[in-house]
């Protein structure tokens, strides 16, 4: 199992590469933006760590006292289905959290995140227009 940790900056390369493995442009296309994103006031971002190298990593932005909001979960694909993700998840939990955690789902990720005790309320994303 691999060991969960506070992000450091020498995880950054490691955890760019999974967000560029999964499509994900917007942390790798800016590396020094994404160094601030991760380790912004108010954001907890846990990595875990396997011999060969980070394998996942959670973001979360919290108030440190009562509402947290999961912004990033990413696995390594060739490490998917080994409970790393839901390691991630409880780590969160456990960190500065408030014990509860707010997030909006992928549609195929849904029964994931279902697995843990959890209420389901309707979720928006709003846009400046
Ligand atoms: C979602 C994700 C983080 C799950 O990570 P993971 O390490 O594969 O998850 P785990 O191995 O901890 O899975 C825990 C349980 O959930 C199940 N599970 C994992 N992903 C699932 C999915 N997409 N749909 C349904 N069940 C899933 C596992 O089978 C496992 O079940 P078990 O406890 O009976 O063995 C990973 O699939 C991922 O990185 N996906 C791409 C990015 C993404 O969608 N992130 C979430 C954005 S909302």
């Amino acid at each position: 199992m691999a060991e969960i940790v506070p992000f450091r900056p020498e995880h950054l390369d490691e955890v760019l590469g999974l967000c560029a493995a999964e499509g994900w442009r917007s942390l790798p296309d800016d590396p020094a933006r994404a160094l601030r994103i991760l380790t912004a006031p108010g954001v907890t971002t846990l990595v875990a760590v396997a011999p060969d190298g980070v394998i996942g990593f959670a973001q979360v932005l919290s108030d440190g006292e009562l509402r947290s909001y999961l912004a990033l979960l990413l696995v390594r694909q060739s490490r998917r289905g080994e409970g790393h993700g839901a390691a991630l998840v409880k780590a969160v939990l456990e960190a500065d959290t408030g014990g509860r955690l707010d997030l909006l789902s992928e549609a195929g990720s849904t029964s994931f995140y279902e697995r843990f005790a959890h209420r389901r309320l309707p979720g928006y994303r709003l846009y400046r227009t």
